[in-house]
């Protein structure tokens, strides 16, 4: 049985004194749900974040880091400093590191092994445009994204590992894909999965959907049988919404 996860990234708002006060407010309202809780701050507001949400149910994620653990890289985060505060999960490969960093398939691979060598849990985010979506072309995109973003994967150790299919059309525009169209991509990187690493790999790994996701369209969502969780971006900036996210 794989165990619901609903994670926030933040992007980049709140400050560390506005996180704080999130997570305060938050830590009560979640505190007796089934399904696992990850928060995604900015990096500057993770050591604090983390500080904040030790003996409950919360986990923290990065929303980002670099695949090497030190040296000359200016401005990058280190994967052995996040470990070293307590942080579990990582996004990486997310549509806005793509589209603004121009961050490749290529990248994101070498993020993916670096964070499973470290012990950090990555949410791989994949996805196709509007565009690609019209012309038909979503499920080789995805498979593309999912080969690439997973070569060399196969010997590392994979039970953290966590796939997020977050449709760059319906992110912060309000445009939700269907369910049934969620849930046949999902299915579909579900099998893909299982081709490349085996079928009981598949049937643990956890599936997520983002885009657009708040407490009005989560229950549907999560009805469907390939949909282990959400991960959200706007609605995850309130406290109460999120927690109604959260307990859907
Ligand atoms: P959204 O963002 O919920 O605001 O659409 C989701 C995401 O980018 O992870």
């Amino acid at each position: 049985m794989r165990k619901k996860l609903i994670a926030g990234n933040w992007k980049m708002n709140k400050t560390i004194n506005e996180a704080l006060l999130f997570v305060n407010q938050l830590i009560p309202l979640v505190k007796d749900t089934d399904a696992e809780v990850v928060i995604c701050p900015t990096s500057l507001c993770l050591s604090d974040v983390a500080r904040a949400v030790t003996n409950t149910n919360i986990k923290i994620g990065a929303q980002n880091m670099y695949y090497k653990e030190s040296g000359a890289f200016t401005g990058e985060i280190s994967p052995r400093s996040l470990t070293e505060i307590g942080i579990e999960y990582v996004i990486l490969g997310h549509s806005e590191r793509r589209q603004y960093f121009k961050e490749s398939n290529d990248d994101v691979n070498k993020k993916v092994i670096s964070a499973l060598n470290i012990g950090l849990m990555p949410i791989l985010c994949v996805g196709e445009t509007l565009e690609e979506r019209a012309s038909g072309k979503a499920f080789d995109i995805i498979n593309k994204q999912m080969s690439e973003c997973l070569q060399g994967i196969e010997s590392l150790r994979l039970d953290g590992l966590v796939i997020a299919y977050e449709p760059i059309w319906a992110i912060g525009t309000g445009k939700t894909a269907t369910k049934e169209d969620a849930n046949e991509i999902i299915a579909y990187i579900r099998k893909l999965i299982s081709e490349k690493l085996g079928g009981s790999i598949a049937e643990n790994i956890r599936i997520l959907y983002g885009g657009s996701v708040k407490s009005s369209n989560i229950k549907e969502l999560m009805e469907m049988s390939d949909i282990d969780g959400a991960l959200v971006g706007g609605a995850s900036l309130d406290s109460v919404e999120f927690s109604e996210i959260v307990k859907y």
